[in-house]
């Protein structure tokens, strides 16, 4: 059941006095112009959280408070995301209206060839693209970082980078997420040196709130924030970057970094049950498998249904659009992606009347068991004036791969994973591709990451999740709730189960569904897969247009936060179990 402390409601601030008269009379002004009675963030860690608060309160906006909370993440979740790493940003500006996928998507390096995870027998040689620095794509999140201070933020980068130069500098406590997920790649942390010493405490995971400092990566943040992107992609950061690389057995050069682009993409747009559904374009395969899968639901509503018939409507309808996934989608720039015909709603209702409620549509292909996605990060952003941020950010597996750029304290993703090594051959997560995700230099690899807005005149939802391929489904079920009204605890708590194609299993999360509804399931020739563990962890914001109140949520399998800001001086905040502070005496300069 989801932890009701940490649902947070703007009308639940302290009211007193004048000062109440004050805030009754903003909370009046806010509804009537339609704007949110409060600021909110729901992010995967409470100081990341508190960054973007600060920024907010030091007049930032919620592009600002993206800018923070991304590079606080960098700090504190290195296992998730970071400078060497990339992601998606979603915005929405208030003021126009712009709606605008910010991609800071890796990509390949341009000495990267399509067969060099094989071996002379064309087979895939185990991890080669998971460990170490072969496996990394060219980073984009410090491009990201600065191009959306540039263009969306109000702030200069020395601001909103502050509150994590002052995190990797001062450190942070070491939680029981970081054990999980250093334990998880221990092995790969202790193969190489720079990132043992950051990560490790003599070779070991740290204990439990032992403060872990990270001061070559507070001077690369530092140099970020007082030179821009350019102190990263150039100069000596970017020098040690490709130095240390390819002393490693990478293949990175100067130019790769200075090649790095940053794009402005149009999102996905799909329309459901009188909602607008904005998510993440290609090379993020996430908002085109959600309209595909909104699009057969349209055709074959999910409406008075047994909840075990609409347990099996939405595995089939997964099934076919990540089948779709592995056969068509790749990063659109460089190959032919027939975008027009996947998003058609002709071709959902005729994939969807391909659908037997009484059977299960065998997966033809073999199937093998893959890794569960843990990566990734999540946050979401509100402020005041409307603005938004849905961001989905990741270095892939935890701790990406293993490997630190000695001087740098930037961790590299194994972002290359994501391509497919092989027509056909899966990646970690089981995801297949062929041709269209093939590895090309300088081509961005097809990505899960699913940041989305749910959009209707009464509502508006910003939600998303880590969980590598898992991230799609999970956020279909979350916005299915928010679409049925249901309230923004729900959506991040809700029992989840997933379906990819491949491998032909329904996974089910411990408890999500019933004895009874999995032996139905079982009968109409479904494969189960009951895992151990929970998955996901979302990061959702509620805001209700009429009344102006907002509401958001922390998914309890995390250790995230939400907050609420009714008024600069007095955040409703609240986190989860955990509950680290921000250090004292770090403020903004
Ligand atoms: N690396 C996870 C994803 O992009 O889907």
């Amino acid at each position: 059941m989801p932890d009701r402390q940490r649902i947070h409601r703007a009308r639940k601030a302290p009211l007193r006095g004048l000062f109440v008269f004050c805030l009754i009379l903003v909370a009046a002004a806010a509804d009537a112009t339609g704007r949110p009675a409060s600021d909110a963030i729901a992010t995967a860690h409470p100081l990341a959280t508190e960054a973007g608060r600060l920024i907010l309160e030091a007049g930032g906006n919620a592009f600002d408070a993206a800018v923070a909370i991304s590079a606080s993440l960098a700090v504190v979740e290195p296992y998730g995301s970071g400078l060497g790493g990339g992601g998606f940003w979603l915005l929405h500006r208030a003021r126009d209206g712009r709606q605008v996928m910010i991609d800071g998507r890796e990509r390949a390096p341009l000495a990267a060839r399509a067969d060099m995870y094989l071996d002379a027998q064309g087979d895939v040689i185990p991890r080669a693209s998971i460990d170490g620095p072969l496996a990394a794509g060219i980073p984009g999140t410090p491009a990201a970082l600065a191009h959306i201070a540039r263009h969306y933020g109000r702030l200069p980068l020395e601001v909103s980078l502050s509150p994590a130069i002052g995190l990797a500098r001062e450190g942070f406590p070491i939680d029981a997420v970081y054990r999980r997920m250093a334990g998880f790649r221990l092995e790969a942390l202790r193969r190489f040196p720079a990132a043992r010493e950051q990560f490790l405490v003599d070779g070991e995971i740290p204990p439990l709130g032992q403060v872990l400092r990270q001061p070559a990566l507070a001077a690369t943040l530092t140099a970020i924030a007082e030179s821009g992107a350019a102190a990263f992609y150039h100069g000596e950061i970017g020098a040690r970057l490709v130095a240390a690389v390819r002393a490693s057995g990478g293949i990175w050069s100067a130019e790769d970094l200075q090649a790095y682009r940053v794009v402005e993409r149009a999102p996905i747009v799909v329309h459901y049950r009188n909602h607008r559904v904005v998510s993440a374009s290609l090379p993020s395969s996430g908002g085109v498998l959600l309209a595909q899968m909104l699009n057969m639901l349209s055709a074959r509503p999910l409406d008075e249904l047994s909840a075990v018939d609409r347990t099996h409507l939405l595995v089939e309808v997964m099934r076919r659009a990540y089948a779709d996934r592995a056969t068509y989608l790749g990063d659109s720039d460089y190959v032919p992606v027939p975008l027009a015909g996947l998003l058609s709603p002709a071709y959902a209702h005729r994939r969807a009347k391909t659908i037997d409620m009484a059977r299960a549509m065998p997966s033809v292909a073999p199937s093998e068991e893959a890794d569960e996605g843990r990566d990734t990060t999540h946050f979401s952003v509100l402020d005041r004036e409307g603005n938004r941020v849905a961001a989905t950010l990741s270095i892939n597996y935890p701790f990406g791969a293993c490997f630190v750029a000695a001087g740098t304290g930037v961790l590299l993703n194994d972002e290359m994973d994501d391509f497919s090594a092989k027509p056909g051959a899966a990646n970690a997560y089981g995801l297949r591709g062929n041709q269209a995700n093939a590895i090309a230099p300088g081509k961005r690899m097809l990505s899960s990451m699913s940041p989305t807005f749910v959009e209707s005149e009464q509502r508006v939802a910003i939600l998303g999740t880590p969980g590598g391929s898992r991230i799609i489904s999970m956020v279909l079920l979350g916005l299915l709730d928010a679409i049925e009204g249901r309230p923004v605890e729900d959506w991040v708590a809700r029992g989840r189960f997933h379906h990819q194609h491949l491998p032909d299993r329904i996974q089910i999360e411990p408890g999500a569904l019933g004895t009874e509804a999995i032996g139905d399931l079982e009968r109409r020739g479904h494969q189960i897969r009951q895992l151990d563990d929970t998955y996901g962890n979302m990061q959702a914001i509620l805001w209700d247009r009429r009344s102006g109140e907002v509401t958001t949520a922390s998914d309890p399998r995390g250790i995230g936060s939400s907050a609420l800001m009714p008024n600069s001086s007095v955040p409703a905040m609240r986190q989860s179990a955990g509950r680290i502070r921000l250090r004292a005496g770090r403020r903004l300069p």
